[in-house]
């Protein structure tokens, strides 16, 4: 979708690679109004089993799965700061605009190149213990994804965000 709006906030840029797969040939759904949006807030938009995370960032407004990209978490909950969402699990943080990880989980794990990393702990707290076995080995090989994004556009001071049909 494009914007019929070009003023700011417009639908920010996003990684053409990373839409949402069915997204772009997708159908519009309410994405609620953006005054009630003010930039460095977001919000959820449910449709059927599908939940999007609405938010208005330095760049504009962006729709993604309101599912963290490590283990699902609602982002939702998470806090804003800039184009970075920080997930209520597990410390990761996620930047926005561009779909990349800006901090990879306490748990460690994959990142999205396949690249392990190892268990961190934040500053001032006691370094994490991983005890091995099942649990261990399933973070280990967990793969932190990209952001996948449904495509944005504002009418009459709504937001519009295309989802698969
Ligand atoms: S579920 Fe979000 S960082 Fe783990």
């Amino acid at each position: 979708m494009a914007t019929d709006n070009p003023t700011f906030p417009i639908p920010a840029a996003f990684p053409p690679g990373l839409v949402a797969p069915g997204a772009t040939d997708g159908r519009p759904i309410d994405g609620g109004s953006l005054a009630e949006l003010p930039e460095g807030t977001m919000r959820r938009v449910s449709v059927g089993d599908l939940d999007i995370l609405v938010a208005h960032t330095p760049a504009g407004i962006v729709a993604v799965d309101d599912r963290c990209p490590h283990m699902s978490a609602p982002l939702s909950i998470g806090e804003l700061d800039g184009c970075i969402v920080a997930c209520p699990l597990h410390e990761g943080r996620f930047d926005l605009v561009s779909g990349d990880t800006a901090q990879m989980p306490s748990t460690g794990g994959l990142d999205a190149d396949g690249m392990y990393h190892p268990t961190w702990s934040p500053a001032g707290k006691d370094p994490k213990v991983d005890p091995p076995g099942k649990k261990a080995e399933a973070r280990r090989l967990t793969r932190v994804r990209r952001l996948h994004y449904y495509p944005v556009r504002i009418t009459a001071g709504m937001i519009e965000v295309a989802i698969p049909d």
